[in-house]
């Protein structure tokens, strides 16, 4: 097949074959040679003049990037969330905005279900304890932790990730609660899920597991009040977006013991952390790696990679963000 005539941007280096996939179908690829986020006015300058970019999580893709950009036909994010990007500015300029569904779904469960464990059971503190050379021998009151099994899980935003981390709840017996606009019908047969208000899942719940997608609505959706309807013993999770979590009023719940752990893979403004969030013990906190295994991080880069080439060849690419830039482009998305 011919090469494409177009000129691609990839705003930080991904797993070589998304990249591969690029060379093969295009003209000209160009990719941040640094191993690090752009600075913004980088980004304004290296979008300059592209016809495609591969952007991601990392990059603040506003309107005064979106106009840097002035003739280029996608914004192909290599995440699911795509938070980071004015989707109704790109709308507005008739770019394209995709995203990565679906291709880390499992990988952010079970790493939702590690910070569960490693929360309930203490084992970063156990394991921090081991190596300061504290341990002397087995201890009957040795940094006593959680019960998981049979305990309730309580999920918020029932969609594809926050099902997977209740459906893998089968082997613990657990109950399980969940929170969403609308009704999962398979949830509830398969584990016999209950819907309830928010309310209810936070009084109820021992484990409370985020995953909302960050807009208006969901900033701040846990903050003092929410945490304050959360029993003392219970254990909050957040793998989806840090704002969506008040962290500094998390921090005092932690630190007053009024919750009795977290665990948290992203946070409000990374990759700074609220004051006092690091010093606390009863805080797991990985660096945003929901989805960081090898398989899955290629399986983004390629999808990333294929979105914005089916845009460029003038199709529907398989997961378009923002469908309303097809209604203003009748022979396909934005072609001049
Ligand atoms: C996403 O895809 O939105 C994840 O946060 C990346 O790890």
């Amino acid at each position: 097949m011919p090469k494409l005539d177009a000129n691609v941007y990839v705003t930080r280096a991904i797993p070589q074959p998304g990249i591969d996939l690029l060379v093969e179908a295009c003209a000209r690829v160009g990719v941040n040679p640094h191993d690090r986020v752009l600075a913004r006015d980088e980004l304004l300058v290296a979008v300059r003049g592209r016809d495609a970019v591969l952007c991601l999580l990392t990059d603040t893709i506003d309107a005064a990037v979106l106009d840097a950009a002035a003739g280029c036909k996608v914004f192909a994010n290599c995440a699911v969330g795509y938070n980071n990007i004015d989707v109704a500015a790109a709308t507005a300029r008739r770019i394209a905005v995709t995203n990565t569904p679906g291709v880390l779904t499992d990988a952010t469960a079970d790493l939702t279900w590690a910070l569960l464990f490693a929360a309930a059971r203490r084992i970063p503190e156990g394991d921090r304890y081991t190596r300061a050379g504290r341990f002397t021998g087995w201890s009957p009151m040795l940094l006593l932790g959680a019960d998981i099994s049979g305990r309730t899980l309580g999920i918020i935003g029932a969609g594809r990730i926050g099902t997977a981390v209740a459906l893998r709840s089968r082997g613990f017996r657990m109950r399980v609660l969940y929170f969403d606009q609308v009704q999962n019908e398979a949830l509830e047969q398969a584990v016999g899920a209950q819907r309830v208000d928010l309310d209810t899942l936070l009084r109820e719940s021992d484990f409370v597991s985020v995953h909302v997608s960050l807009d208006a609505t969901t900033r701040h959706l846990i903050g003092a009040r929410e945490l304050a309807a959360m029993k003392p013993t219970a254990i909050l999770l957040n793998t989806s977006r840090g704002p969506v979590v008040d962290e500094a009023a998390l921090v005092a719940a932690l630190r007053e013991r009024r919750i009795a752990g977290a665990g948290l893979d992203v946070f409000e403004d990374e990759p700074r952390l609220a004051p006092g969030l690091a010093e606390l013990d009863n805080a797991v906190i990985p660096p945003h790696l929901g989805s960081a295994t090898i398989g899955t991080r290629t399986r983004m880069a390629t999808l990333a990679a294929t979105n914005l080439l089916a845009v460029l060849r003038g199709e529907t690419p398989p997961n378009l963000v923002n469908p309303e830039v097809l209604a203003s482009a009748p022979d396909g998305i934005a072609q001049e």
